[in-house]
């Protein structure tokens, strides 16, 4: 099947190609774990990127962490949110530019892998809380990066998009078991080794790697049943019905793991339903 002309390393290599994370960011998340650093400081340094400053104030204002007051000043945003949220919005600022592309090797229209991956983020925060896994922010960066490998998949894909659809259909396989028989790796993987580019801790390397597998993981297994589980409630409400919703599989092990009987699965997707109709994400 013609699908790339690149090995599998080649494919691994080209994460090289994605742009750093950018100083103004980095600056942010380094201020963010530094214990002697105060709000104010803390503020001003966010302050000094204009795009960063209105992505958090955006994002502060979703929707889905539900304050019922107006975030209007970087100031309320740090204190009413805490610096580890300032911390995964800063994040999702930098990747929602990688995130919101087409990726037409998965079927799926400029914008939507952005919007199906802040969904899961913030499912997979809330699935935090319920299960008191700490630091729940953690959750919520696994959970907006855990499809972060498609970017680049996608156009590896694409030259053969028909065939694979074809081929995912008529063996009733999940989307990335086809990924892995035709390109050696899935997207999850790659996603790992983007983490692991950007220097995120290994706990969160593993659970972009296993959130289609949770029971593989060993350093931290909670972490990737909580994404796993976010993924598939909203996979179920109908975000993300990409390719990679063909013949999804909800990991068995993940309802037991996290203690979710499938009444508690019911009011999750009764909680996050309205939200993620409601919720475009849009930043700048
Ligand atoms: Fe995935």
């Amino acid at each position: 099947m013609p699908v790339s002309k690149l090995t599998p390393q080649e494919i691994v290599d080209s994460i090289g190609e994605l742009p750093p994370m950018p100083t103004a960011i980095s600056d942010v998340i380094n201020a963010c774990d530094d214990q002697d650093m105060t709000v104010g400081q803390l503020s001003q340094i966010v302050l000094k990127d204009q795009s960063l400053t209105a992505n958090i104030l955006k994002l502060a204002n979703s929707a889905f962490y539900g304050h019922a007051r107006r975030v209007t000043t970087v100031t309320e945003a740090v204190v009413l949110l805490g610096f580890s949220a300032i911390k995964s919005l800063a994040i999702s600022s930098h990747t929602a530019r990688l995130l919101n592309r087409s990726l037409p090797g998965y079927g799926l229209p400029a914008g939507q892998l952005w919007h199906q991956s802040m969904c899961v983020a913030f499912t997979a925060r809330r699935i935090a809380v319920e299960v008191q896994l700490a630091p729940v922010e953690e959750a919520f960066v696994a959970g907006l990066l855990h499809d972060i490998g498609k970017v680049i998949l996608s156009s590896h894909l694409e030259a053969a998009f028909n065939e694979v659809q074809q081929l995912a259909m008529d063996r009733q396989m999940p989307f990335h078991h086809i990924e892995a028989e035709i390109l050696g790796f899935d997207h999850a993987e790659l996603g790992a080794r983007i983490a692991a580019k950007w220097s995120f801790p290994p706990e969160l390397e593993e659970a972009i790697r296993c959130h289609h597998d949770p029971e593989q993981a060993t350093l931290k297994p909670l972490l990737p049943h909580v994404v796993h589980l976010a993924d598939s409630a909203c996979m179920m409400l109908g975000q993300g019905i990409g390719s990679d919703g063909l013949a999804y599989e909800v990991c068995p092990s993940t309802l037991e793991a996290l203690e979710f009987t499938p009444e508690r699965m019911m009011e999750l997707m009764d909680d996050i339903a309205p939200m993620l109709a409601a919720d475009s994400f849009g930043i700048e």
